[in-house]
């Protein structure tokens, strides 16, 4: 049984999450937690390499099911050599993006069954469930031009998910909400018109709710 707390956040691309996950970081290690930032897909070494080959695009067209068993792959890696042990170790987890973002974007954007996802990803996890879920809500507009800034400021190229465009990216916010209105352990942060201080006074309001910090 894991002794620690794991916490993960979720939404579109360019939503503001990997900001709120550095802050979430530090402001929990001044409460004195010990904590492990990571990511997804990635967060080992392997799991790195599974998001290279996922993220970059190729001349060979990646298949829909390699993608979604990539993901789990990465995942399996992930939980099995970092999350867990870190758990099991007593640490908070901040991650960002965990299972539901294989439901979102693979599932709800995509089109594959979420059954299928969830089962996939039971068997790639051991099923372990985060503790408490971020997600930050924006709309693909507001989130495309924070992408568009960040790929002209630090050359980051344009990956193959961010390539599917702003449709997809719709598909994907709706197919977030929704997993939030089935789920209530997903906290709901509405980012609309609100400054990155803003946003991080409520994320850090939950968690003292829950954590008592
Ligand atoms: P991320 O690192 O959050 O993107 P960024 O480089 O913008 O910070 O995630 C990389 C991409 O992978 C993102 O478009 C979402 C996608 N993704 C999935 O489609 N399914 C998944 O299960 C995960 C974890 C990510």
């Amino acid at each position: 049984m894991a002794k620690g707390y794991f916490i993960t956040l979720e939404g579109i691309d360019g939503c503001g999450k990997s900001t709120q996950a550095k802050l979430l970081y530090q402001h929990l290690q001044t409460k004195g937690c010990r904590v492990l930032l990571t990511r997804e897909p990635g967060g080992t070494d392997l799991a790195e390499e599974i998001r290279r080959v996922i993220l970059t695009p190729g001349k060979e067209e990646l298949d829909p099911m390699a993608e979604i068993l990539l993901y789990a792959a990465s995942r399996a890696q992930h939980v099995n050599y970092l999350i867990k042990p870190a758990l099991e170790a007593g640490q908070v987890v901040v991650s960002e993006r965990f299972v539901h973002s294989s439901l979102a974007y693979q599932g709800y954007g995509l089109g594959w069954d979420l059954k299928l996802i969830r089962d996939i990803n039971s068997l790639a996890t051991g099923d372990i469930q985060p503790d408490l879920i971020f997600l930050l809500d924006s709309t693909p507009e507001t989130s495309g031009k924070r992408v568009a800034k960040r790929s002209k400021i630090n050359g980051h190229n344009t990956d193959r998910i961010e390539m599917r465009g702003l449709s997809f990216q719709d598909r994907v916010r709706t197919g977030f909400l929704k997993l939030a209105q089935e789920d209530p352990s997903i906290i709901l942060i509405n980012t609309a018109g609100k400054s990155i201080n803003a946003v991080f006074l409520e994320i850090t309001g939950i968690l003292s709710e829950k954590l008592n910090i």
